[in-house]
């Protein structure tokens, strides 16, 4: 074994928030394989490298996670640096501990190099600290979204008591998680934002309700979204509302 691996994140999209340590590794990549939501402005920078697409989107066609452990384990025989850049950061929602357990049970080094994960880029985008004095104590990232085989976690317990919730891969099920909040007791006034493609030019953004949470999943388009639930939203709705409702008018 001569190679090393690199798990990356290439963070939420923009190519300016990828690390400088990201940035030189992928300079010196012999070989990438990357996730089908990263940048290819952020994959350009990999002038010398072999590009391998091992993307997983929503209803499209994904490379199997076990197939993907054994390219990176037979390219760390072959080359010296091989870099698995992820979205966001490489140890959230990313599947990252299957690669590194199967890298390392194989004899070959790994290393990690964090990225800005979507909640913070979304935190960014919207000017709201996901944190408050007074307000939010306490952040909570989670999924509903469970693999092949998963049994149910406890994210909807988590996400009913936790002062602020980012809701990863929720958009497509706005409803369903919606109702199940509510039914938890989280209260149905609670704010909600809908943030699509943050950090990017073609960033969206749309203020709510946990109850009309099924609302704000309409507007999204075809990027990645993420959900943001919690008081911290409040003023921030308040004044985005006005502002949409004041387009509107003026449009
Ligand atoms: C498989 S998870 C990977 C998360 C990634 N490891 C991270 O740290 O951001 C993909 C989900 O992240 C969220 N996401 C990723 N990039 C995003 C972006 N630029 N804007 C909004 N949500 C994003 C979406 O919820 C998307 O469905």
């Amino acid at each position: 074994m001569t190679g090393t691996v690199y798990l990356v994140g290439a963070g939420p999209g923009a190519p300016d928030l990828l690390t400088l340590r990201a940035a030189r590794l992928l300079e010196s990549a012999d070989i990438v394989f990357h996730d089908a939501l990263v940048n290819p402005e952020i994959l350009a920078l990999a002038g010398k490298a072999k590009m391998v697409a091992v993307g997983k989107r929503c209803g499209k066609h994904s490379t199997a996670q076990a197939f993907i452990n054994k390219q990176l384990i037979d390219s760390a025989r072959k080359h010296d640096v091989i870099v698995r850049l992820k979205g966001g950061d490489p140890m959230l929602f990313g599947r990252a501990q299957e690669e590194i357990d199967a890298l390392v049970g194989s004899g070959v080094d790994v290393e990690v190099v964090p990225g800005i994960t979507a909640a913070l880029a979304a935190s960014a985008s919207l000017k709201v600290s996901l944190t408050r004095r007074g307000i939010a104590r306490n952040v909570a990232f989670v999924t509903p979204r469970i693999g092949k085989a998963e049994k149910a976690g406890n994210w909807l317990d988590t996400a009913a008591s936790a002062d602020t919730v980012v809701i990863y891969m929720g958009a497509g099920e706005a409803a369903a998680i919606a109702n199940a909040l509510i039914l938890q007791g989280r209260p149905a006034s609670t704010p909600a934002a809908m943030i699509e493609s943050a950090s990017l030019s073609d960033e969206q953004w749309h203020f709510g309700t946990l109850a009309g949470l099924a609302e704000l999943a309409g507007l999204v388009g075809t990027g990645p979204a993420i959900i943001v639930l919690g008081e911290v939203l409040r003023d921030r709705a308040r004044a985005g509302s006005q502002l949409s409702e004041w387009v509107r008018k003026a449009g």
